[in-house]
């Protein structure tokens, strides 16, 4: 059994994308790992530093996360910021973190070229505190997307480095959790690249959107003058629109269009509006139930409760035995 940590940043709602790339496998994972699920509330205030609605945006996400079949009584669903030890476990690692290898990370040369008057030390610092999320729970495997695994590689690092410093062999080295096959890449609505709330308005299904909002995006997708000669390869939009069908449709609707299209007898209308049903049918029990727990005030209070916890236990265990091998002692 592997110890499993993942986090989130609480900066929109879930969208398709979210579910097909990772949600769906946590759900899975939390039957055979000891997983640790939390809400990276700390890390969104390097870019968000006077937010509208924290609370409000996390307990969105958290209300999401139940909605889409994570549970809390098998994994341990968190708020980063109910477990106060990640920021002192953040403190011991950025005391051996340099600035050079930080100013070096990816990330932060892109967030400095978004955010020029705001690059500050959080920002900078971002790969120790997903180091120290990570090593709190002294995990093995990190669900991680490609755009996330330098910091896992500077979290490796950071661990390594404290074992050597200290001459121990405490933290493991986590590794990438690779979900193989299983992981399906999710296109946007608008033409190119892949779904995300930050690619423009319109270009992600959320799990929580209505029928209407649905219909409105879906009839607005890229699509082009259609194909001129039989079985002709897809452009990337085209593409993009049948591999959405894919993930929500079933296999003969996919075939259907897919045959249309290959005789040139494709009608980007008809398609869409079969597309848009069947998101409509895929993520209607999600909203349903994102509606259901976001009323239940008690539950979800009970669940982020229950989660603070479970979290606390592990994650104590680590200050108390980081402090004592770092040098700390009780007067
Ligand atoms: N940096 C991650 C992201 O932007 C979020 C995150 C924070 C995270 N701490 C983590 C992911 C620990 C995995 C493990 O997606």
């Amino acid at each position: 059994m592997e110890t499993v940590v993942s986090g989130i940043r609480p900066t929109g709602n879930l969208h398709l994308g979210n579910y097909f790339g990772a949600l769906r496998n946590f759900i899975s994972m939390q039957n055979e790992h000891n997983c640790y699920f939390f809400i990276a509330d700390y890390h969104s205030l390097t870019t968000h530093p006077t937010p509208q609605d924290l609370h409000g945006n996390v307990r969105q996400i958290l209300v999401e996360y139940l909605a889409a079949g994570l549970d809390p009584e098998k994994s341990t669903l968190y708020i980063q910021s109910d477990v106060p030890e990640v920021s002192e476990l953040y403190l011991f690692l950025n005391m051996n973190a340099y600035i050079g290898e930080l100013e070096r990370c990816t990330s932060f040369k892109d967030k400095i070229r978004q955010q020029p008057n705001n690059v500050n030390a959080g920002l900078l610092t971002y790969p120790t505190l997903m180091a120290a999320d990570i090593l709190i729970h002294r995990a093995t495997k990190v669900p991680v997307g490609k755009d996330q695994e330098q910091h896992l590689e500077m979290t490796r690092t950071f661990g390594n480095r404290f074992n050597r410093l200290y001459n121990v062999d405490y933290f493991p080295e986590p590794q990438a959790f690779n979900f193989g096959q299983e992981l399906v890449k999710i296109p946007g609505l608008n033409g190119s690249g892949k779904m995300g709330k930050s690619e423009g308005e319109g270009n992600a299904i959320f799990l929580a959107d209505e029928p209407g909002d649905i219909r409105k995006k879906v009839m607005k997708a890229v699509t082009d003058a259609g194909p001129t000669e039989p079985n002709q390869a897809k452009p990337e939009a085209i593409q993009n629109i049948f591999q959405l069908m894919k993930v929500v449709s079933t296999p003969e609707t996919f075939e259907y269009f897919d045959e249309k299209y290959n005789t040139c007898q494709i009608r980007y209308g008809d398609m869409k509006k079969q597309l848009a049903e069947d998101m409509i049918l895929f993520t209607t029990p999600f909203r349903e139930r994102i509606k259901a727990i976001l009323s239940d005030e008690e539950y979800v209070s009970k669940v982020a409760r229950m989660g603070k916890n479970k979290a606390q236990e592990s994650a104590a265990k680590t200050i108390r035995e980081v402090r004592e091998i770092v040098g700390f002692k009780k007067f």
